[in-house]
């Protein structure tokens, strides 16, 4: 099969958060099992200085009035991926990150930006279009990309079946009325059962409704966002289109995500030498001047600090966890008032607290191999990948049952391989994380937790099959 993927962040060129990791490695996935896939992304500022050489460049012109859009054909040097990244200098090339500004606002003009991207995929997906490849499927991901499948529709040019992944439903790309005309999409699609949402159009609702299949990332969060409490706002449009949503677990990039193969690490491990997790613990400890008391667990946070997260809940459930001795470990950016809380508690516990405010990718790999438990208490979370990371490192997930954390992690009796509380409030956290406290002291117990953690297979090879019959059954559905 021939898929045309596109994606507003992809791994190893660019990353904020799980998308990136996603379209990094399913792509890749999908190519070891002989499907030729091509990406599609931006090129920010820095990208042409990771990817290989251009092969070939087609210029799209100047459709948006800010400059020509060009898409330049390269591949992705770790992989070989195949990849069109689309130029234009006034768009994409800042220096900040590819969604808001150093102060942590939106880009005023990112209504364009995406429109651009999608636009240009839909250009390439056409029968006909630009290269001598033609894409059976189009696999869109997020509100980045979701016009694509609205220009399509548009232009009632011949179809092609298009997936809609829904990374996150909570960020809908929805914008002013009066935006619309910078689109160019035909007026016709904006009503009430196209892109018209709540009186503003949106990026996300286009991927949804004219998408041929929707997909996100875990069985529960599929089921949760049919619901007012999960849907934000599109649970009604979703319940009328439940017949074409599934959820498919996101998998791991265990070439990257591992312990026995992690060369981010002070030192590698696998379930056989699992002693070797505390050279990376203690190692962890130094680098951060925390006490070494080993005895006591190391809680740790790898997290975007946003709404979603659940992270002002740790600010009031540690002090009590500190008092104990335990100490906590936290890599994250994003609310300033929640960096300002982390700092805060660093400086009352300096022994025993340590936070990095930032985004570092090779620091995220030691914590995951030095820490013993990982807080991810999200109010919601569609499928979350560091709890899959986690599980590898045999690093115990303390989470919140919901989406894919309820999916992945359980405390069953002898399947425990981690701690799991239902209500999105500081004292049932606190509860999870006393008993992870508590559990901790049972060194053997704590072993065969870890040992269950270890065992699980979320690799792209375990999933990849679903989306391949997903995509077959679609090209079924067309001829
Ligand atoms: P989300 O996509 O909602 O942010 P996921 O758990 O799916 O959550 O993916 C988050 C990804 O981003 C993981 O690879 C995680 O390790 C990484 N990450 C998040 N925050 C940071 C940070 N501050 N520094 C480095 N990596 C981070
Ligand atoms: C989103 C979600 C996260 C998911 C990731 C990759 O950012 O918040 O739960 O793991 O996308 O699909």
């Amino acid at each position: 099969m021939k898929i045309l993927f596109a994606a507003s962040e992809i791994y190893p060129l660019i990353k904020t958060g799980g998308l990136a990791d996603v379209a990094g490695a399913l792509p890749v996935a999908l190519r070891k099992k002989g499907h030729d896939v091509k990406l599609i992304m931006p090129a920010y500022k820095g990208i042409l200085e990771k990817v290989a050489p251009i092969q070939k460049t087609i210029n799209l012109g100047d459709q948006f009035g800010v400059g020509h859009l060009l898409l330049l054909e390269t591949h992705i040097p770790e992989n070989g991926t195949p990849i069109w990244l689309l130029q234009c200098q006034a768009l994409y090339e800042r220096e900040d990150g590819p969604y808001v500004d150093k102060n942590g606002f939106d880009f005023n003009d990112n209504h364009i930006r995406f429109a651009a991207l999608s636009w240009a995929t839909a250009t390439l997906a056409l029968k006909g279009g630009l290269i001598d490849w033609q894409a059976d499927i189009l696999h869109l991901n997020d509100w980045q990309t979701g016009f694509a499948a609205a220009y399509l529709k548009g232009w009632k040019t011949e179809h092609i079946p298009v997936v809609t992944t829904v990374h996150n439903l909570r960020y809908n790309g929805s914008f002013d009325l009066n935006q619309f005309a910078d689109t160019h999409l035909s007026s016709e699609l904006l009503n009430i059962h196209g892109i018209e949402f709540y009186g503003r159009f949106s990026g996300l609702k286009a991927g949804l409704v004219y998408a041929d299949a929707i997909t996100t990332v875990s069985p529960t969060y599929a089921e949760e966002i049919l619901t007012p409490e999960y849907g934000d706002g599109l649970d009604g449009v979703l319940r009328v289109m439940q017949e074409k949503l599934t959820g498919i677990l996101n998998g791991v990039d265990y070439d990257q995500w591992s312990p026995e193969k992690d060369l981010l690490i002070p030192c590698n491990y696998n379930l056989e030498t699992l002693d070797q997790k505390q050279v990376n613990k203690l190692a962890l400890l130094k680098e951060n001047n925390l006490s070494e008391d080993i005895k006591k667990p190391i809680f740790g946070i790898v997290s975007r600090l946003t709404e979603q997260k659940g992270l002002d809940l740790v600010l009031d459930a540690m002090p009590a966890l500190l008092k104990k001795g335990a100490r906590l470990i936290v890599l994250g950016s994003g609310d300033r008032h929640l960096e300002a809380g982390y700092l805060e508690l660093q400086k009352r516990y300096p022994k025993q607290v340590s936070v990095r405010i930032g985004y570092f990718e090779d620091y995220s790999h030691r914590i995951q191999a030095g820490i013993d438990a990982l807080l991810i208490p999200s109010r919601f979370e569609p499928c979350g990948l560091t709890q899959l990371y986690a599980l590898k490192y045999g690093t115990l997930p303390v989470v919140r049952q919901t989406g894919g954390l309820a999916d992945t992690v359980f405390e069953d009796g002898e399947h425990t391989n981690g701690f799991v509380f239902k209500d999105a409030d500081s004292k049932s956290l606190q509860a999870a994380m006393e008993r992870c406290y508590e559990s901790f002291k049972d060194i053997n117990g704590w072993r065969v937790k870890q040992q269950n953690a270890m065992k699980y297979d979320y690799s792209w090879d375990a999933v990849t099959d679903q989306w391949i019959d997903l995509y077959e059954s679609l090209i079924c559905k067309k001829l």
